[in-house]
C-alpha cells in the first residue's frame, strides 16, 4: 500500500472511494455531504459504526473524538470492511487535526489504515486480501488547523513503519508451530538483519551449554526442534541511550509433562508473541534509524513431552548459579527468560531493560484479555511504559510487587521454586521470579511486560484482527521514540567485551 500526501483539495483528488470520519456524532458538520441519505440509512455515527454509500463512493465512519485511541480503531474498522472488495484500489481521506501542528491524529489514521487492512491468509487457498494500493491524504483539514507537508509526511511515514512492524509480528505469531519453530525464528531474524543492516548472532545448543543456560536447555530438551537464542543489534553512531529487549519465544507450549488440558493448549503457538514483538520492534527501530542502541534477545524454545522431558521435581541451575525447583513444567517461560535475561545483562549494560512475555494465564484473569501487565522495581520506568502504551493505543496497567508474594516462591530444597505456593497473584509472582535474575545494575532500569492477554485474541477488537495483535510493538516504539528526543539517560553503556 502506497501513501501520498497532497496539498490539493479532496474534491480534486481522483479515487475509487472517500473515507469520511464523523466526529462526536456531528452529522451536521460541513464535511458530511450526505446528511439525508445517512439519516435514511439510520447512521448515528457511533464509534466504529460504518455506512457505505456505494453509489456516492463514500464510506462514513463514526468516531468519538480526534484522539488516536478513537481514530485508530475507527479507521481500521473501515478498512477491514473493504477487505476482499476489488472495486476499491485507490482511497482518499482528509487530514484531521485535533490541535494546530499536532500530527498525532494523522499518525493514528495511517496506523489504522494499515492495521485494519491486515489479514492472515498464508494457509487459505482462497485469499481474502485487501486490494487497496493507493491512499491519498489531502492536507485539506477537518478544522482550520494547519500542518506543513513535511510534518504530515513524517507522521504518515512513522505510522507506516509502526504498523508494518506490527503486521510483521502478527504474521510470525499466526504462523503454525510446525512452520515456525526455534530455528525458523532464527532464520527470520537473520533475514531481517540482512535487509535492515542489523547485527545478528544466533546461539546454538552447544553455545547455550557453554553459556550455562541450563534452565532454558531443560525446557527445550523433549522437542525435536532444538533451541536457539537470537541476539539482534541496532547500533547507531553516538547513541543517546542503550536499550535491551528480551522476548519469550516459546514456539509451542504444550505445558510439558504438566500437560495443558486440550482446551488450553489450542492457541499456544502464540507463546512466541514476546519474541515476535522484539523482532517487529527491531525492524521498526532500523527503519526509523532511531539514535538509540537497541539489543533484542529472544529465547526460542519448544516445550514438549517425551522420555527426555524435564520433570516436576527436577532442580535446574540457571546461568547466574541460582537453583530452581521445578514444580510445574508449564511455568516454562520464566525458566527460559531467567537464562536469557542473565545472558542479555552479561552481554550489554543497558540504560533500560524490558522483557515481553505471554507469561501467565493469571494476568489475563486479573486484567482481562485486552490489557498488558507491567511490573518492575522502578515506578518511573513502569510509568514511562504506561504512558507510551496509551499514546500507541495499547492498554496496559501496573501490577505491583510485594514482599509477601515473594515469600510464596520459597523452595525447601532449592533457592527458588518455579511456581508460587498460593493460587493467587500469579502474574506478580511470575514477575517476582524474573526479578531474581536481574542484577543490581539493572534493578531500577528493568520492567517486565506480561502480554498473555492481548497478544492473541480469537475475535476482532478495535484495530486488531482475529488472532495475533502484535501487541508491544507500538508501545515500545513510542518509548524508544521518546527516548530519542530526550537528553541524559543513565549514561550510555552498551556492549561489553
Ligand atoms: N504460556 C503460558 C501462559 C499463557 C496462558 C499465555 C494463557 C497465554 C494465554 C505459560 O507458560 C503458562 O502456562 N503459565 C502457567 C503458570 C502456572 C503453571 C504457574 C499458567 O498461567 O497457568
Ligand atoms: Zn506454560
Ligand atoms: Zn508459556
Amino acid at each position: 500500500m502506497n501513501f501520498q500526501i497532497t496539498p490539493s483539495k479532496l474534491s480534486e483528488v481522483k479515487a475509487d472511494l472517500e473515507i469520511i470520519l464523523v466526529i462526536n456524532q456531528k452529522l451536521d458538520h460541513t464535511f458530511v455531504q450526505d446528511k439525508k441519505l445517512l439519516k435514511k440509512a439510520g447512521f448515528r455515527a457511533a464509534q466504529d459504526e460504518l455506512c457505505l454509500l456505494v453509489e456516492k463512493n463514500r464510506l462514513y465512519v463514526g468516531v468519538d473524538s480526534l484522539k488516536g485511541s478513537d481514530i485508530r480503531p475507527a479507521v481500521a474498522t473501515a478498512l477491514r470492511s473493504l477487505i476482499g472488495k476489488k472495486a476499491y484500489k485507490r482511497i482518499k481521506l482528509a487530514t484531521y487535526l485535533s490541535h494546530p501542528r499536532c500530527t498525532a491524529t494523522l499518525r493514528a489514521m495511517t496506523e489504522g489504515i494499515l492495521l485494519g487492512s491486515y489479514s492472515f491468509t498464508a494457509y487459505k487457498t482462497k485469499k481474502n486480501r485487501c486490494h487497496i494500493k493507493e491512499v491519498i491524504v489531502s492536507l485539506e483539514g477537518y478544522r482550520e488547523h494547519e500542518v506543513s507537508i513535511e510534518s504530515a509526511s513524517r507522521a504518515v511515514h512513522n505510522g507506516e513503519i509502526a504498523a508494518a512492524a506490527t503486521n510483521f509480528t502478527r504474521d510470525i505469531v499466526n504462523t503454525s508451530p510446525d512452520d515456525c519453530y526455534p530455528e525458523a525464528l532464527a532464520q527470520i531474524a537473520i533475514k531481517l538483519a540482512k535487509r535492515n543492516k542489523l547485527l545478528c548472532t544466533i546461539l546454538s545448543p552447544k553455545e547455550l551449554k557453554k553459556e550455562k543456560m541450563d534452565a532454558l536447555l531443560a525446557v527445550a530438551r523433549a522437542s525435536r526442534h532444538k533451541p536457539r537464542v537470537i541476539h539482534l543489534t541496532h547500533k547507531p553512531k553516538k547513541p543517546k541511550a542503550v536499550v535491551t529487549l528480551v522476548g519469550k519465544g516459546l514456539t509451542y507450549d504444550s505445558g510439558g509433562l504438566s500437560l495443558k488440558p486440550a482446551d488450553y493448549m489450542v492457541t499456544m503457538k502464540s507463546d512466541k508473541s514476546g519474541g515476535s514483538a522484539v523482532l517487529g520492534i527491531m525492524k521498526a527501530v532500523a527503519e526509523m534509524n532511531l539514535p538509540i542502541e537497541v539489543h533484542g534477545f529472544i529465547g526460542a524454545v519448544e516445550n514438549m513431552i517425551g522420555g527426555d522431558a524435564y520433570k516436576p521435581d527436577d532442580v535446574l541451575v540457571a546461568k547466574n548459579g541460582k537453583s530452581i525447583e521445578v514444580r510445574n513444567t508449564d511455568a516454562e517461560g520464566r525458566l527460559v527468560l531467567a537464562d536469557v535475561l542473565c545472558y542479555a545483562q552479561q552481554e550489554v549494560e543497558a540504560d533500560y531493560l524490558f522483557d515481553f512475555a505471554t507469561l501467565t494465564g493469571a494476568c489475563v484473569v486479573g486484567v482481562g484479555q485486552y490489557t498488558s501487565g507491567v511490573m518492575g522495581h522502578s515506578p518511573k520506568v513502569v510509568e514511562r511504559l504506561l504512558e507510551s502504551a496509551k499514546n500507541a493505543g495499547e492498554h496496559a496497567t501496573a501490577l505491583h510487587f510485594n514482599r509477601y508474594l515473594r515469600k510464596t516462591l520459597k523452595s525447601e530444597i532449592a533457592d527458588i521454586s518455579n511456581i508460587s505456593n498460593s493460587r493467587y497473584g500469579g502474574a506478580i509472582t511470575a514477575g517476582q521470579f524474573l526479578a531474581e535474575f536481574i542484577n543490581n545494575t539493572h534493578k531500577n532500569r528493568w520492567a517486565h511486560i506480561d502480554i498473555a492477554g492481548p497478544a492473541f485474541v480469537e475475535s476482532v477488537w478495535g484495530e486488531n484482527p482475529h488472532g495475533a495483535s502484535g501487541v508491544g510493538v507500538r508501545m515500545m516504539l513510542r518509548t524508544l521514540e521518546k527516548l530519542s528526543r530526550e537528553e541524559g539517560h543513565n549514561g550510555t553503556h552498551g556492549t561489553r567485551k
